[in-house]
């Protein structure tokens, strides 16, 4: 894999040109988003995308996100384009958020899943916003990782997990706000928030007028609507257990067992911890500081082969649901 730096507010034309020319002739690019890396594709080339799938390692029923420049672009690709995505678009575009509406013929169903939707985004960053508007075309493009592993938040991250199976990587440093974006489902009777984000859901449902936050979480074999809902996703290598301030002292010996059983045990922790453990990771109070750093802790726990991952709760506070539903999803017992 090319690996070629960029400056993450003003990348290298020429950087760009080759990348944009790379998806053109149907070849996978990962770059940088405001979230997380993706891993892009020409989103009108069915057999492009099919790659995608196959370097993930990714069931075929997970729906891809696709990417465009503006909002012009999302509703272009769209059967309708309702009040509430004007809305949202006006007000949170580019940035966090995707929006699922029906979907015109030209999205091949390789990139829906056979789903008659389609998830559409204008991404922050300005390496994507200049790649995309330089190819011209859509990005089909989910998180430049192997299938339910952890999300990259750096070049290294991507280059750690799919660098053989991918052409080019446009390294940008760091993502800025560190977990995918906020999807919200346009197609029923009142939008429905399939995957909670960095944007508070209370402000989404202000400007949406209203929004469904109980999102049912499907069974592991069934096709699903958003490949997010998997209950275990997101998960490092180790076995993740949750636990609350009030249960700091059920947790310390929990390490110590493990410890004398020879296991190596890490922790993301709000406060220093008393019991001794191979890898504590003191994690920031503020809920956008602490989105930032997660996928990068787990990514470095997971590099430290932490047998047993401790993870302190964060507060219930809306600012805190995105990290929260992570979190949950990286603790889900495997099935
Ligand atoms: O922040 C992000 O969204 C990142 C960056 C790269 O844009 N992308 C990302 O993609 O997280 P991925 O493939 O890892 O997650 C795809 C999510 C699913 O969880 C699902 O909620 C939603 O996209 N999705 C896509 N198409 C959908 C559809 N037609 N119906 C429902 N959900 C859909
Ligand atoms: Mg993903």
């Amino acid at each position: 894999m090319r690996r070629i730096r960029v400056d993450p507010a003003a990348p290298d034309p020429a950087a760009i040109r080759e990348a944009a020319g790379i998806l053109r002739d149907g070849g996978l690019v990962a770059f940088p988003t405001e979230t997380v890396y993706g891993l892009g594709a020409n989103a009108l080339d069915a057999a492009a995308v099919r790659r995608i799938f196959d370097v993930k390692g990714r069931p075929r029923y997970n729906p891809l996100i696709v990417h465009v420049p503006d909002e012009a672009h999302a509703a272009a690709l769209a059967r309708e384009w309702p009040s509430e995505a004007r809305r949202l678009a006006a007000k949170f575009w580019p940035g966090p958020l995707t929006l699922v509406v029906r979907k015109l013929e030209t999205i091949p169903d390789e990139v829906s899943a056979g789903l008659s939707t389609v998830g559409i985004r204008v991404p922050a960053h300005p390496v994507a916003l200049a790649l995309l508007r330089e190819v011209d075309l859509p990005l089909a493009a989910p998180s430049a990782n192997p299938f339910a592993s952890i999300s990259p938040t750096t070049g290294a991250h991507v280059e750690a997990g799919l660098g053989h199976r991918v052409e080019l990587l446009l390294d940008a440093g760091p993502t800025p706000i560190g977990i995918e974006s906020a999807v919200v489902d346009l197609t029923g009777h009142s939008p429905v928030l399939l995957r909670p984000g960095s944007i508070p859901a209370e402000r989404l449902a202000e400007v949406a007028g209203a929004l469904d936050l109980n999102v049912v979480h499907e069974a592991e074999d069934e096709p699903r609507l958003a490949p997010g809902m998997l209950r275990r996703h997101y998960a490092p290598k180790g076995a993740v257990r949750l636990f609350s301030e009030a249960d700091r002292a059920l947790a310390g010996a929990d390490v110590e067992a493990a410890r004398a059983e020879g296991q190596r045990v890490g922790a993301l922790l709000l406060a220093p911890f008393d019991t001794e453990l191979d890898h504590p990771i003191l994690m920031p109070r503020d809920a956008v500081a602490y989105a930032r750093q997660l996928y990068a802790a787990l990514h470095t726990l997971d590099r430290e082969q932490c047998d047993l991952i401790l993870i302190e709760q964060v507060s219930e506070t809306p600012e805190w649901r995105g990290v929260r539903d992570r979190l949950s999803r990286a603790g889900a017992e495997r099935t």
